[in-house]
């Protein structure tokens, strides 16, 4: 079908989730599977509605102070790509007149995938703007290409989760699973207040492969070991288990040289509490920090990890019926 003007007047709204990587971060890079599951309290929104005529498509990314005009924007800029990709996938040939408001309450660089959600959040509010649905395969895949901008060597797994919202075991360039946890658990997730970008952890790990390629590709298998152990304990409801594997994890993501003083004080915070199992989450250095934690300690770790120097802490719980 092919398009030349928007279809509705109507001002739309869409949202994505944040994410958090239960295991498998960086090794996911190359190949190694990970698990990841969305975090719905914090989302990204974007809302499209008519701009004034002959104006163009303008968006207002409220979070970064940015307004970027599509006309003159290049592809370098990953909002104007995202809006590009999806109004060439709608058939919109001409640029619409569309004012963009974008705004997120998911910290940017702190590995909860803030990136994929702000793109996201975009594609489906340009999809519902021209009454078109937006499947998870096609947002994920639009996203994709603005994962690339901001990490470089993306694996994949922020936009698909993102696009999904729902649990994942994912394994780059392969058909994402969705699973289903045999019971509920808790995430208590915090912030180091410490920007990180992605894609200078990635980069970095990248570096460091190239030199030592037999030592890190040895640390990926003894994470890929322990993504396939969390899988089996996720599946017997093993909650005491998948929590050793989290910290198993977060030594490894140690020895590839991306965690950091603040994150292992917050993670020693979270254990000392009574977390299950802690690591950091995402590209890491800064950003966020993930601990599984049983009902009855998530006050008394939410106030450690408060104590030791985290400046926003979210809660999550992962449901067994999560779609
Ligand atoms: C970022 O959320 C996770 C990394 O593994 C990078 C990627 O998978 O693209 C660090």
């Amino acid at each position: 079908m092919g398009l030349n003007t928007p279809l509705t007047n109507q001002s739309v709204t869409a949202t994505a989730p944040g994410k958090v990587i239960l295991l498998g971060e960086h090794a996911v890079v190359y190949g190694r599977p990970a698990i990841v599951v969305p975090v719905w309290q914090t989302v990204a929104t974007a809302q499209v509605q008519a701009g004034p005529p002959g104006g163009g498509c303008v968006l207002h990314a409220h979070d970064l102070g940015e307004t970027i005009r599509l006309a003159e924007s290049g592809d370098e800029q990953p909002l104007a790509l995202v809006t590009r990709l999806a109004l060439t996938q709608l058939g919109i040939q001409d640029e619409p007149d569309w004012r963009i408001d974008l705004r997120s309450t998911i910290p940017i660089a702190g590995g909860l995938g803030s990136g994929a959600a702000i793109s996201t959040a975009l594609v489906r509010a340009i999809f519902a703007q021209a009454g078109r649905p937006a499947t998870p395969q096609a947002v994920s895949s639009i996203v994709y290409e603005s994962e690339r901008i901001y990490h470089g060597t993306p694996s994949g797994i922020d936009n698909t989760v993102v696009a999904y919202g729902a649990p994942i075991w994912f394994v780059r360039g392969q058909p994402p699973q969705v699973f289903v946890p045999a019971v509920p658990f808790t995430l208590v997730i915090a912030d180091s207040g410490i920007y990180s970008p992605t894609k200078e952890t990635v980069g970095d790990v990248r570096a460091a492969w190239q030199t030592e390629t037999a030592r890190y590709e040895a640390l990926f298998d003894a994470v890929a070991a322990l993504v396939h152990a969390a899988r089996r304990a996720l599946a017997a409801g093993d909650l005491l288990t998948l929590g050793l594997l989290m910290d198993e994890n977060q030594e490894i993501l140690a020895h590839l040289g991306v965690s950091s003083p603040p994150l292992e004080r917050l993670i020693a915070a979270a254990r000392a509490a009574g977390a299950l199992g802690a690591k950091l989450s995402g590209g890491g250095r800064g950003g966020n920090v993930t601990c599984l934690v049983a009902e009855d300690r998530v006050a008394a770790v939410e106030a450690a990890l408060l104590a030791a120097g985290a400046v926003r802490v979210v809660v999550t719980r992962v449901e067994p019926e999560s779609d």
